[in-house]
């Protein structure tokens, strides 16, 4: 199957070129290629949007098996290909959780039907995600499922005896160990950011030292073990600081912030609509400013979604009962426009940087994050640039509704998705 991609602007830079893909690899690029066509070739024009490498989500939630009412396998795909991303990582806190061999083949091979996004699982750390016992990360390493990044996310792997044997292992294994970073000690009851606004409206803190602490140990451990950490979703100031510490020290760890946590702060909770509730939670004005400089300057290496759809019944209840967790898949490229592009703290290769090519590293994918070059796999997200969209929850990919965006007008739209020469999703609709 071939592909002629006509009017693209690569990186948003120079002038207009075409594309010419055979068998999902790039064979030429150029001006006035549009005589490469012929009766076999399909043609998409691009019409001067900006095309960058596909997007990799280091950290989505697809909730199946065991979820399937806040999410699928499939919903979750279409949203992910929708919102420019041609793979992502689904995390393992599923039901059963993908602590097995049997659990995290099931899932790649879910996603490979579905076939929209490469669906990469990550395996838990521990049992069960009871943060007791180690899992096999080995088997599930070797496994026909290649797990390459292992997390207990949704929970800290707090037991340091244990964060730093999985640790070892993953140094022996050529594996990440992503940390959610949290002292569950230090959160006990926790409902949102500690500080002015949790203490006005009567909500339990969660103070940002649970992730500094914990991010400080476990660079400690990672420096010991010679091991790749990766820090989910930073975000708090102070977690910063330890992470240009550890990465200047020589420390092998990389860290990801959400686009929520780029852009909102605990301002919205004054609405007590758990919409906005998360975990960690959202902080303040000075946390998300501050998180735009470290990914501007690569002490944050990622944008990753945490993409955490719940159902209307997780969600539509009060603050104390409803489940932490925002829809991010399809948001994540706007939010990063306006929070990042527009007062200039990335240019379009900046963005191709923290969407694509550093997590396709920190993931261990050799066919994303790829170069947009001759001989390269045709692996895209066209982006207009001057698109702009009214987001709602409900005409969104994913089975649940919850993001916090809601009625938002966004800048950006992504255009087209193409993973190695196939569309996969094509102005707002996946491919049949
Ligand atoms: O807000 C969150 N939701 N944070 C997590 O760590 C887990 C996630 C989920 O699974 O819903
Ligand atoms: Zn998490």
């Amino acid at each position: 199957m071939n592909l002629l991609i006509t009017n693209a602007r690569p990186y948003g830079e120079g002038e207009l070129v075409d594309v010419v893909v055979r068998d999902g690899v790039v064979t030429e690029i150029g001006a006035g290629l549009a005589g490469a066509r012929d009766e076999s070739v399909e043609v998409l024009d691009a019409d001067g949007a900006v095309l960058l490498p596909g997007f990799v989500d280091l950290h989505t939630h697809l909730r199946e098996p065991g979820g399937e009412e806040s999410e699928t396998i499939a919903s979750g795909s279409a949203a992910a290909a929708l919102g420019g991303f041609t793979a992502v990582f689904a995390m393992p806190n599923t039901d059963p959780v993908a602590d097995s061999e049997v659990v995290v083949e099931h899932v790649r091979r879910r996603g490979a039907e579905v076939g929209l996004v490469d669906v990469h699982p990550v395996g838990a750390v521990t049992v069960g995600l009871a943060g007791e016992q180690m899992a096999e990360l080995g088997t599930m390493a070797r496994s026909r499922a290649e797990v390459r990044m292992f997390s207990d996310d949704g929970k800290c792997v707090n037991d340091p005896v244990i964060m730093r044997r999985a640790l070892e292992y993953a140094s022996a294994l050529n594996v990440v160990i992503a940390q959610h970073a949290e002292d569950h000690r230090l959160t006990v009851g926790a409902q949102a950011h500690e500080g002015v606004v949790a203490s006005r409206l009567g909500l339990a803190g969660w103070p940002a030292t649970a992730e500094e602490t914990i991010v400080a140990r476990d660079c400690a451990l990672a420096r010991e073990a010679k091991a790749a950490l990766h820090v989910c979703h930073v975000s708090s100031a102070r977690t910063i600081d330890v992470l240009r510490a550890a990465k200047a020290a020589g420390v092998r760890v990389s860290a990801e912030v959400t686009p929520h946590h780029l852009l909102l702060t605990d301002a919205a909770l004054t609405s007590y609509d758990p919409v906005n509730k998360v975990n960690p939670p959202l902080r303040t004005a000075a946390d998300t400013r501050a998180m735009r400089e470290a990914l501007a300057e690569g002490v944050i290496d990622v944008v990753a979604t945490d993409h955490a759809p719940h159902a209307a019944q997780y969600k539509d209840t009060e603050w104390a009962a409803a489940r932490p967790g925002m829809l991010g898949l399809q948001t994540a490229l706007s939010i990063v426009v306006h929070t990042m592009v527009e007062p200039g703290l990335l240019d379009w290769r900046g963005v191709a940087r923290v969407l694509s090519e550093r997590p396709a590293e920190i993931g261990g994918l050799p066919d994303h994050g790829r170069p947009i070059a001759v001989g390269e796999p045709a692996t895209f997200a066209l982006v207009d640039p001057d698109g702009v969209w009214t987001v709602r929850g409900g005409s969104l990919a994913s089975k649940a509704a919850n993001t916090p965006f809601e009625g938002m007008r966004l800048p950006a739209t992504v255009t087209a998705t193409i993973l190695r020469g196939r569309i996969t999703a094509r102005d707002g609709k996946v491919a049949a």
